[in-house]
């Protein structure tokens, strides 16, 4: 079964199933907003929050995911799987990062319209 994913700081939406984890159908067609480290729940760099939607996740460190992270629903997009639609939004020390590329890609396509 595949699920929808939405990025919520980039509006990226994407299909995943639940075999596959939220980092994986991202990447598999890919689509970018989830930042990519390790791929395998050891650097953090993909934490991100369910703000909606039903998920299963793999065994996490605590060392990167707390016990407030986890009533917080933050999880590691790499040790995550969707069990229904989810939203997510990119938490963290790279949500900084999105969002600057993000403020890019805008500028960028102002300056093309402007052109055209
Ligand atoms: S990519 Fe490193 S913890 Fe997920």
């Amino acid at each position: 079964m595949r699920y929808r994913v939405t990025i919520e700081n980039c509006s990226e939406t994407y299909p995943c199933s639940e075999q596959q984890t939220l980092l994986q159908g991202m990447e598999q067609l890919g689509k970018r907003g989830i930042p990519v480290g390790c791929r395998g729940g050891g650097c953090g760099v993909c934490r991100v929050q369910v703000t909606s939607g039903t998920f299963s996740k793999a065994k996490m460190s605590r060392s990167v995911i707390s016990e407030a992270d986890e009533s917080k629903r933050i999880v590691l997009a790499c040790r995550c799987t969707p069990t229904s639609d989810l939203s997510i939004s990119v938490v963290g020390k790279m949500q900084k990062a999105l969002s600057a590329q993000r403020l890019i890609e805008t500028e960028d396509d102002v300056s093309v319209a402007a052109v055209g």
